[in-house]
């Protein structure tokens, strides 16, 4: 989306066309928000924008045969190593050769994926935040093989879309989630020691520290799946470290298939 609105031709890719369409859905949906500000007083402005802005996105259920017209691959499928390094390995094989390859991994490891490739140098991070039209930050991510060149069109193509990058060496959570990750964990853990009840939890973090979200409702935002696979990365890594321990709440959440908002009920129910 923010990438079709600032006038980049792009190719959206997912596994069915039933994806694809709740997909352009949302996207037109949160265009429709956006215009609302940007355009409060030129209706007509707005609906241009989102006509052109649509007009800059395809969609197509198979990633090998549209790559070959492609400057740069963003990757966001699921956080999974072996699932992603599959998916570059077979666009590596398709992309010409000055094609840049990022991922938006929120945890994993860069240089394993960049591995699995031909193409080290022409590899980085680009990780961006939910709700991305809203949020203006992107992380990017240089790994020891990743050339200055690659790394610099990434800076580039993160303002061009409007975004403000930071840079960050290729460790775990990068800057955002190395610190946000384990502070919603914490409040899990909080929650489950008895300490204070989830509202109570939400509303200190919201009116005590200013955060616009409290911790359970931002878990329920991101997805309970993501950061459960993100904890249990780290775990893996590091299993010493308390920050990183695994919640049996959240556990026992996922297990249920209560992820968030995307299914209607996380730690809180949804209509
Ligand atoms: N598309 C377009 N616009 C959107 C939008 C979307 N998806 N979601 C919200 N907005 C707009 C609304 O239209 C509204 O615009 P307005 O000011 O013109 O009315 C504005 O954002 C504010 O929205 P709301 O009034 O509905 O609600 P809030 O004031 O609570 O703001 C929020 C919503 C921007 C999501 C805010 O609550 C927030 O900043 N929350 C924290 C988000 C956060 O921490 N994100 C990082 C998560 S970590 C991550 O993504 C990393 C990953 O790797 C796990």
């Amino acid at each position: 989306q923010v990438a079709a609105a600032s006038g980049h031709t792009v190719v959206l890719v997912d596994q069915s066309d039933e994806i694809l369409k709740k997909s352009t859905k949302g996207i037109e949906e949160s265009l429709k928000r956006v215009i609302k500000k940007k355009f409060a007083d030129k209706p007509e402005a707005g609906a241009e924008f989102v006509k052109k802005t649509l007009k800059n996105l395809t969609t197509s259920t198979d990633a090998a045969s549209v790559v070959h017209s492609t400057d740069l691959v963003i990757e966001a499928i699921v956080e999974n190593l072996e699932v992603k390094n599959k998916l570059f390995k077979t666009l590596d094989k398709f992309a010409p050769e000055h094609t840049i390859f990022a991922s938006n991994t929120s945890s994993l490891q860069i240089t394993k994926m960049a591995n699995a490739t031909t193409r080290q140098d022409r590899f980085g991070g680009l990780h961006f935040f939910n709700p991305v039209p809203m949020m203006k930050l992107v992380e990017v991510i240089k790994t020891p093989m990743t050339s200055q060149k690659t790394f610099e069109s990434l800076v580039d193509f993160s303002k061009a879309v409007g975004k403000s990058p930071v840079s960050c060496k290729d460790t775990p959570g990068f800057i955002v989630n190395r610190l946000l990750v384990p502070y919603m964990m914490e409040a899990v853990r909080l929650f489950e020691r008895g300490d204070a009840s989830k509202e109570d939890i939400d509303v200190a973090m919201k009116l005590g520290a200013g955060y616009p979200m409290g911790p359970f409702e931002l878990l329920d935002y991101v997805g309970l799946d993501t950061s459960k696979y993100i904890i249990d990365g780290w775990h893996s890594l590091e299993p010493n470290n308390p920050l990183f321990a695994p919640s049996p709440l959240l556990n026992k959440l996922v297990e249920e298939k209560k992820l968030g908002k995307k299914t209607g009920e996380g730690f809180y129910k949804y209509k």
